[in-house]
């Protein structure tokens, strides 16, 4: 990379670093996980593999593989290193903004390639507990209500879309009645249908 270009870079130097030499990728075809998750589209070019090893109900080891640009590897590369040695709970309730903030910052328009560590780590948790036969004890502490007048969570519109049930608001609201009340919820419910397909290739 030329020298203008990097004195052009608009971001910070963790995330700069973590871009630069990021941590934990998967390199071994025979890592031998306990869970994988797989988010994100090839068609956007920005599919997302984790995968985990887990020992007493820690993250032992968390390594990563994306096509993803350079926010989403810096912000992959640093949720690794954040995973590694926390409880599934803990593992389980990494925010975006967690990740985004042990960065020191991602331009706002970036944010978005943040979300898919954290939903592919998710994944790889449900699928550790799906294969050692366990319930998710997590999954209900982190719904958040969206439509206050229906009671419609953000973990419903990820399911429905993941389903491939729902890809637009109007299905959304035929499907559930979200937005047929006061209507407040019908935007940020708009964008969070085009962001799951998004996450989940259904574009
Ligand atoms: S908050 Fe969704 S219709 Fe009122």
């Amino acid at each position: 990379m030329s020298d203008s270009f990097m004195n052009d870079w608009v971001y910070t130097d963790t995330v700069k670093e973590h871009f630069m030499n990021p941590k934990n990728i998967l390199n071994d075809p025979d890592y031998q996980d306990d869970g994988r998750g797989m988010v994100g589209s090839m068609a956007c070019g920005d599919q997302m593999l984790v995968v985990i090893k887990v020992e007493n109900d820690r993250i032992a080891d968390c390594k990563w593989k994306t096509y993803g640009c350079a926010s989403a590897i810096a912000s992959t590369s640093m949720m690794s290193e954040m995973a590694a040695g926390m409880t599934l709970d803990e593992a389980y309730n990494l925010t975006p903004q967690m990740i985004t903030d042990a960065l020191g910052g991602l331009p706002q328009h970036k944010f978005h390639c943040s979300v898919l560590g954290d939903k592919a780590l998710r994944a790889a948790i449900d699928d550790y507990l799906e294969r050692v036969g366990r319930e998710n004890p997590f999954k209900k502490k982190i719904a958040k209500i969206v439509c206050e007048c229906k009671g419609i969570t953000d973990q419903q519109i990820e399911a429905l879309v993941k389903a491939g049930t729902v890809d637009t608001l109007e299905q959304l609201q035929q499907e559930t009645g979200l937005g047929t009340v006061c209507g407040k919820c019908k935007s940020l419910a708009e964008e969070m249908v085009e962001e799951f397909r998004h996450i989940y290739g259904r574009e």
